[in-house]
């Protein structure tokens, strides 16, 4: 029996259709849980992914980069699966710029924010938040903020615009190294179900 963190929200449907592709059937179903005969999903939020990983209650997850970066977990990254392709950006109001001096910046992503700062030798003033980002600057919170961009709709709304790409985000599929030892061959042959089934999926590129 394995066990799987699925991120709720965006990418839920998209891994689900996956598994049900793989063949794999869920004889109870909630929000929360799926149990089946060979795999039990828990759903949960992405950021809390790694951390059952990480604790050794799942064996297998689905990550976005984004998710990995920021919390700097040490987990095994197979392969990604085919969903779409983010950002994780620098943005600001439009036509500002960058301004000069100590910079302010509002992110849901406070460690990926702090080492971006110091790869740029900018002195930064970094104000973590969990939601509605954009509205930092709007409000006066913030001069900046790093966020991720899918479309580019919620930047556009808002009067930002891009000022620099910080990574590209993917969807990894991650196993705990525990797992990867003790059950070594029950992995293995999940990871070969879901890539056989992803063969044929193609990248939705949303830019
Ligand atoms: C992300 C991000 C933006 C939005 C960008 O939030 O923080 O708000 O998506 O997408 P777009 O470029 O397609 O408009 P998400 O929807 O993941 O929700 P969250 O704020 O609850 O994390």
């Amino acid at each position: 029996m394995l066990k799987l963190a699925v991120p709720k929200g965006r990418l839920e449907e998209k891994v689900m259709k996956f598994l049900r592709k793989a063949g794999y059937t869920f004889e109870k179903e909630s929000s929360i849980l799926r149990e089946g005969k060979d795999i039990t999903c828990f759903l949960v939020r992405p950021f809390d992914v790694p951390t059952y990983l990480v604790h050794g209650v799942a064996d297998v997850g689905f990550c976005g980069t984004d998710v990995l970066l920021e919390k700097e977990t040490n987990l095994i990254q197979p392969f990604f699966i085919p969903a779409n392709v983010s950002r994780m950006v620098l943005a600001g109001p439009r036509g500002k710029g960058i301004p000069k001096g100590e910079k302010k910046i509002a992110t849901k992503f406070p460690n990926v924010t702090r080492r971006y700062c110091e790869s740029k030798g900018w002195h930064c003033k970094i104000i973590a938040l969990k939601g509605s980002v954009e509205l930092a600057p709007i409000a006066g919170l913030s001069d900046l903020i790093v966020d991720i961009t899918e479309t580019g709709r919620t930047l556009r709304e808002n009067n930002l615009e891009v000022l620099d790409e910080i990574f590209v985000i993917r969807t990894h599929v991650v196993v705990n190294p525990v797992s990867y030892r003790t059950k070594r061959k029950e992995v293995i042959s999940f990871l070969e179900r879901l890539q056989e089934v992803m063969k044929n999926d193609t990248y939705e590129k949303s830019q």
